[in-house]
């Protein structure tokens, strides 16, 4: 009998070879491959010698597209709207969804409510943490006050054996069953430790066989890595039917659900969330509550962008300042680093607004991430805003908030982004018109003029240091 076989897979990339190597050869990176068995029929190949063709396997059925049963798959609901609406309508029965996000970020607060939402809803739940104790999950649990939520009916299992874990599984059969986290899991007939690739990559894909026939949905907790990759990264995402993603800063009231793959459901769905003493709430009219914060200040924009398939008023916020730093900083929160070099380019050769050595700060308020080239030009005009120490002001009196959205385009252009027309139907829906645009303004240069003007200048400018 020949030994149970075993690859080795490269952590970063997942990349495999039959032997252990101090550098991966699929992406250079040095001290990243880890081994893992290679499960069940391959084992048994590989001690029997090669298998040929098929292995004398039988050939199975084939369906024609117009006859396969298109019932839809049941849907669990969490009781969470935004977390519905992000999976598509809820928990699909049977999935296994994956849910990545920093430490701290509310991973655990958010599966805890789903889960008191669904045993309120007589649903089966099962908890199962391999961070804290049943009396930590509990202090948690208490916390959590929304009236409609069973939070302390959720059966809990604190246990890091994926044996132990698997059994409780068959056993208790949940409907819905949350894994916090799977880096914490630990299969006994691996060496690696726990959170490691091959541990990762064969905790999520035992859980999934032992969930899979029963119809139990289960929810992969992972935490992300500081580079962002969720930790055992690549190897789980093709595994899963849905990777969601929890972002936000802990520090900072905001935090958005957004899903990156969704084998159900769209994956353009964007939840926002604000974290309070009694849990996660959501927050439903996050536009209004944005407008209303904003500074108007010199800096200060409004940016109609967009969260999935849905618009979201942000303020954007800039200051210029200058600094004895070879090469200055730039420094983001929100929005992408590349971004901002390039809006600065821009408006320094087409836009006659130089920014020099000062040094560059860019805030999306709230800790809302806008990854889109729509910000940009609320990036331009929160930079310009700042540099001339002037707020900006549009309307007949140049007294009305600014609200923006569109791309800078390299010769000063500014282009067209999608959903033009959401965009300012939410603008004008809380009495930001006219807003700032492609459509009105052809070029970065034109864009300035019509909100950037030195009548504009305000009471606002001056109390900045009030
Ligand atoms: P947690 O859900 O444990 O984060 P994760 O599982 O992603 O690591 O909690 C996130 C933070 O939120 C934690 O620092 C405590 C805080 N928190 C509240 O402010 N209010 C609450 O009701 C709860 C449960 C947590
Ligand atoms: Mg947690």
């Amino acid at each position: 009998m020949a030994r149970a076989a075993t690859i080795h897979t490269c952590a970063n990339c997942a990349h495999s070879e039959p032997r252990w190597m101090g550098q991966c050869p699929g992406c250079g990176e040095w001290n990243t491959m880890v081994e893992e068995h290679t499960p069940g029929p391959v084992t048994a190949a590989s001690g029997a010698g090669r298998l040929r063709g098929s292995g004398g396997a039988r050939a199975a059925a084939v369906t024609r597209l117009k006859d396969v049963d298109t019932t839809r798959a049941p849907r669990l609901q969490t009781g969470i709207n935004e977390v519905d609406r992000v999976l598509g309508g809820g928990l699909v029965a049977g999935s296994l969804v994956l849910l990545g996000g920093s430490p701290g970020i509310g991973k655990s607060t958010l599966t805890g409510m789903a889960l008191g939402n669904l045993a309120a809803a007589g649903r089966q739940v099962l908890y199962v943490s391999g961070e804290e104790s049943a009396q930590q999950i509990r202090l948690r649990h208490e916390r959590l006050l929304t009236p409609t939520c069973a939070a302390l009916d959720v059966p809990v299992l604190a246990e890091t054996d994926l044996g132990t874990v698997l059994a409780t599984i068959e056993a208790e059969r949940p409907d819905v069953v949350v894994i916090d986290s799977v880096q914490t899991l630990h299969a006994a007939e691996l060496t690696g430790a726990p959170g490691s690739v091959g541990q990762v990559r064969e905790v999520a894909s035992r859980i999934m066989q032992v969930a899979k026939p029963s119809g139990t949905a289960v929810l992969l907790v992972g935490h992300v890595t500081k580079e962002g990759a969720l930790a055992g990264p690549r190897v789980l995402e093709h595994l899963v039917d849905c990777v969601l993603q929890f972002e936000g800063e802990r520090e900072r009231m905001y935090r958005t659900l957004r899903a990156l793959k969704n084998r159900f459901g769209s994956t353009n769905e964007a939840g926002v969330f604000e974290m309070r003493s009694g849990g996660l709430v959501e927050v439903l009219d996050a536009s209004a509550r944005f407008v209303s914060e904003a500074t108007r200040k010199p800096g200060s924009v409004v940016l109609a962008a967009m969260e999935g398939s849905r618009p979201l008023l942000v303020e954007v916020q800039a200051l210029v300042s200058p600094s004895e730093l070879v090469p200055p900083r730039r420094v983001v929160n929100g929005i992408d680093r590349n971004r901002l070099a390039l809006v600065l380019a821009v408006l320094g050769r087409h836009a006659g607004v130089g920014v020099g050595t000062a040094d560059v700060f860019v805030n999306v308020v709230g800790g809302v991430r806008v990854d889109e080239p729509g910000a940009d030009l609320a990036v331009a005009l929160a930079v310009a805003s700042a540099q001339r120490g002037v707020a900006l002001g549009s309307g007949e009196d140049g007294k009305l908030p600014v609200a923006c959205f569109g791309e800078v385009g390299l010769t000063g252009e500014l282009r067209t982004v999608a959903h033009a027309d959401r965009r300012l139907e939410e603008a004008r829906k809380f009495g930001l018109a006219p807003v700032v645009s492609p459509a009105g303004t052809p070029t970065l240069r034109a864009a300035l003029q019509s909100v950037l003007r030195a009548d504009a200048r305000r009471a606002g400018s001056a109390d900045t240091h009030a």
